[in-house]
């Protein structure tokens, strides 16, 4: 018997097809199906950027990289700190001292979310676990002087959220990277020396099952070696049966090659993709990092997020919310109220979101925005804004006599009528009101 089943193993491994390092066999890979299922992760944005805490994770490019730097990163410098102080010298003072990650956990989970993806290295280069190609620029040689991503791993794992990491393969000041950029990316001696080493050593690691690829778009995808490093991620390392990646993986990939789609920050297609794809977005609009100058009023609120969240999943997408934690390692509690009122809204709702489907439509304005998700021959109509009558109207569902209507969280059906012989419906609902004046819609 315990013979047989080795067998059956055995024989299940020969004939597994292996990715050669070329798109048109990488881009055929299916995608692990938890990640479609998910619906929801949350970005976490965190390295030295979080010390000045000024202007956006950026900074030290706006204030000594791009030129003309940017006048406001120069003189908050000059302002505040001696002269000669160079953008390293801000790693001593991140000390993640107050960084407990089963808090951080806790929070994730709260918020709904399925995954979870840290910043491993920014452009930067400043890596937050203890990188042996990254010597004394990474989180345990200084700063906290702590493995950040394997502490986290343990803590998001123990909360049964799926863990990733973002990576970017360029680095604005690395000396190897310069002398390729120099040299018209016709030499790989970052990519030999430091990147592939890293990533391979992150990978083995770590076991992130979402690799999110960044900083791609200087060089092209073969200078990055990316599809000889995708075929071992997707042949050959330990998490080749779930891992997922975005594609960012050389200048034109985005929304062409990789895993899922991207494209650019914060995108949203004007009508369904063919194509599986993610929505990342910051909760503060002007900044990935933590910021120490940020402001209510430019914070997404929550019915803005639980309408864009609804919006991207109804086009087939997953929604990726960033947070930026302090350099002391605690999240903000206004981040933190906004992850909290996702998860309340999805406590109840969350049955039109995990694991559904793109509807034929994928919306309905007859009379107030209306968004569809579906799930074998159940609909969710998904109404983000408050009705200013208790009817509603709805134009694309195809009706019967069995068609039955409810709203998630009252298990009382609602009376509805048909809007035209067999199309559409008119439904009414006193109690459907009061549940539209719950905080968070
Ligand atoms: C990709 O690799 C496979 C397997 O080696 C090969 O059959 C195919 O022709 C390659 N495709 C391209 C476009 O190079
Ligand atoms: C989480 O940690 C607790 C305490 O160490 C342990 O008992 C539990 O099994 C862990 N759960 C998971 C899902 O790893
Ligand atoms: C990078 O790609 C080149 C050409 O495809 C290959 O010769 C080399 O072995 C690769 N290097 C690594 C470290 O994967
Ligand atoms: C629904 O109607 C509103 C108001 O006319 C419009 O702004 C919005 O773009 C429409 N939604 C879609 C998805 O077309």
């Amino acid at each position: 018997m315990l013979f047989a089943v080795v067998l059956f193993f055995f024989s299940g491994v020969v004939v597994d097809a292996r990715y050669a390092a070329n798109w048109t066999s990488l881009d055929a890979r299916p995608l692990p199906t938890w990640y479609d299922e998910a619906k929801l992760g949350i970005f976490v944005h965190w390295g030295v950027y979080s010390v000045p805490g000024f202007g956006s994770e950026w900074f030290w490019w706006h204030w000594q990289g791009q030129q003309p730097p940017d006048p406001k990163c120069v003189s908050y410098m000059s302002k505040n700190y001696p002269p000669g102080f160079s953008y390293p010298e801000f790693a001593p003072q991140f000390h993640a001292q107050l960084f407990d990650p089963h808090q951080w956990a806790d929070i994730f989970k709260a918020s709904g979310a399925k995954y979870v993806v840290l910043t491993a290295k920014h452009h930067e280069g400043f890596t937050t676990w203890d990188s042996p190609f990254s010597w004394n620029w990474n989180a345990v040689n200084t700063g906290p002087h702590r493995d950040l991503v394997g502490d986290l791993a343990d803590a998001v794992r123990n909360q049964s959220l799926h863990y990733g990491l973002y990576n970017s393969l360029y680095e604005w000041f690395h000396p190897l990277y310069l002398i390729d950029k120099k040299n018209g990316f016709k030499t790989q001696e970052f990519v030999i020396n430091k990147l592939l080493p890293e990533m391979y050593n992150m990978v083995v690691r770590y076991k992130p099952e979402v690799i999110w690829s960044d900083g791609d778009w200087e060089a092209p995808d073969t200078y990055w070696n990316s599809t000889a490093f995708l075929a071992w991620l997707y042949n050959d390392s330990p998490v080749k049966d779930t891992v997922v990646t975005n594609d960012r993986w050389g200048a034109g990939c985005a929304c062409k090659h990789g895993g899922y789609y991207n494209c650019k920050d914060k995108y949203t297609p004007g009508q369904l993709p063919t194509h599986k794809w993610e929505k990342c977005t910051s909760v503060d609009t002007y900044s990935w990092g933590y910021r120490r100058n940020m402001r209510l009023s430019e914070l997404m609120d929550l019915p803005t997020i639980i309408k864009d969240l609804v919006q991207t999943v109804a086009l087939g997408g997953n929604y990726l919310l960033n947070v930026g934690p302090t350099a002391e390692g605690t999240i903000p509690p206004v981040f933190e109220e906004r992850l909290r009122g996702v998860g309340a809204w999805l406590q109840i709702n969350g049955e039109a979101i995990y694991a559904s489907k793109p509807w034929r439509d994928q919306y309905d304005n007859t009379t107030l925005p209306i968004w569809f998700t579906s799930k074998g021959s159940t609909v969710y109509a998904i109404v983000t804004v408050k009705p200013p009558k208790s009817i509603v109207q709805l134009s694309s569902p195809k009706t019967s006599s069995k068609t039955k209507v409810t709203l998630l969280g009252n298990p009382k059906p609602l009376a509805w009528s048909p809007l035209h012989p067999n199309a559409g419906l008119t439904f009414y609902c006193l109690s459907f009101q009061k549940h539209l004046d719950r905080p968070g819609l």
